[in-house]
């Protein structure tokens, strides 16, 4: 695989008016939209998309913040998708990502950062499937 990966623009990016520069980043990158929606997510569902934090302190701050307002969800398909969008959105905490990056241009602290990407093509296909079914994926 590794031509596909899933990403999601946070509540801070989308209430900070960024969406639209961020799509369009993309975009310019050469990455294809194979699914996209805007959505709200619940406790629930924000719980089990970042199981594998759930014992980290950060844990409850994270499911608040990315329910806090609507989000972006979409499937990415690009040669080499995942690690190269990881290098396009940066680190984690934007005050360490490299200048240029989607973090670095438009995120204001580790917890709220404006954008996620999948960590690897598991995750990737696991992500997209958890965000839309069959019929919306093209
Ligand atoms: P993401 O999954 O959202 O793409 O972010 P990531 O891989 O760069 O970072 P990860 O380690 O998976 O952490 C998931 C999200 O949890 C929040 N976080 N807060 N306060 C903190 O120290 C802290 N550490 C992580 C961030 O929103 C991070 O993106
Ligand atoms: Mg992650």
């Amino acid at each position: 695989m590794n031509n596909r990966t899933f990403t999601m623009i946070k509540p801070d990016a989308m209430n900070n008016g960024f969406a639209g520069a961020i799509l369009d980043r993309i975009i310019q990158e050469g990455y294809r939209f194979r699914a996209m929606k805007m959505t709200k997510l619940t406790p629930e569902k924000a719980a089990e998309f970042y199981a594998i934090h759930k014992d980290r302190p950060f844990f409850a701050d994270l499911v608040e913040f990315m329910c806090k307002g609507p989000i972006i969800a979409a499937i990415l398909e690009k040669e080499n998708a995942v690690t190269d969008f990881r290098k396009l959105i940066g680190a984690t905490d934007p005050a360490r990502a490299d200048n240029g990056t989607i973090r670095k241009l438009y995120a204001n602290s580790v917890g709220e950062n404006a954008i996620h990407g999948s960590d690897s093509d598991e995750n990737a296909k696991m992500e997209g499937d958890f965000m839309f079914s069959v019929l919306e994926q093209f």
